[in-house]
């Protein structure tokens, strides 16, 4: 089977990377959206990124979308803006192979070469894998958020983790 390729996103990718992000919305607490954004809404999404140069990659086997990553200003005020939160999302039946790794490799790379200078992901707390996927990538812990989020009837809380760039 070949192995993983990283791309940039591309226009065309939009239908695969909304069916991606899907499930995620629908059935879990990794992101804190409640309602599947379009696909105009995520051409919109990604399409703002794109003009502000912010990395935005696909990872790609045998021409399938496998998953996509981006980094994105971590908060809108100007004195914010060398500071990014990555965002990881695999489809759901390619997690566990590494890819996400090596996905998170690259997208350090690319956004330090965009100027970043730090790193944050801001992961909701009981998601062991997200956390273990950033301290390998050499994260430290730097705060935790109590009962911030709520969704599916619970309260949930939110970890953050920091990585100079
Ligand atoms: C998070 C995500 C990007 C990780 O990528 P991945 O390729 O699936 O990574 P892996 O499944 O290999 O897991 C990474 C690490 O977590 C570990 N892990 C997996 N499940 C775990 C669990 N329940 N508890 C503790 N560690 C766990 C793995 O063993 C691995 O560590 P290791 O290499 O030391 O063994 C991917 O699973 C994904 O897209 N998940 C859904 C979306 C998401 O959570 N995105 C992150 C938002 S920032």
């Amino acid at each position: 089977m070949p192995d993983v390729a990283f791309r940039p996103f591309a226009w065309s990718d939009v239908p695969a990377i909304t069916a991606i992000y899907r499930p995620y919305v629908e059935e879990t607490v990794i992101t804190f959206e409640t309602e599947t954004p379009s696909e105009t809404e995520m051409a919109e999404r990604f399409g703002k990124l794109k003009a502000l140069g912010h990395p935005l990659i696909v990872a790609e086997r045998a021409g399938e979308v496998l998953g996509y990553a981006y980094a994105s200003f971590y908060r809108p005020r100007a004195a914010y803006r060398f500071t990014c939160e990555d965002s990881i999302y695999l489809r759901q039946d390619t997690v566990g192979q590494g890819i996400g790794g090596r996905l998170l490799d690259e997208l350090m790379a690319q956004s330090r070469a965009a100027g970043f200078k730090q790193m944050i992901a801001v992961i909701t707390a009981e998601r062991a894998n997200s956390v273990r996927l950033h301290e390998k990538a050499g994260f430290r812990h730097v705060g935790r958020y109590e009962a911030v989020g709520y969704k599916f009837d619970r309260w949930l809380d939110i970890v953050h983790l920091q990585k100079g760039l």
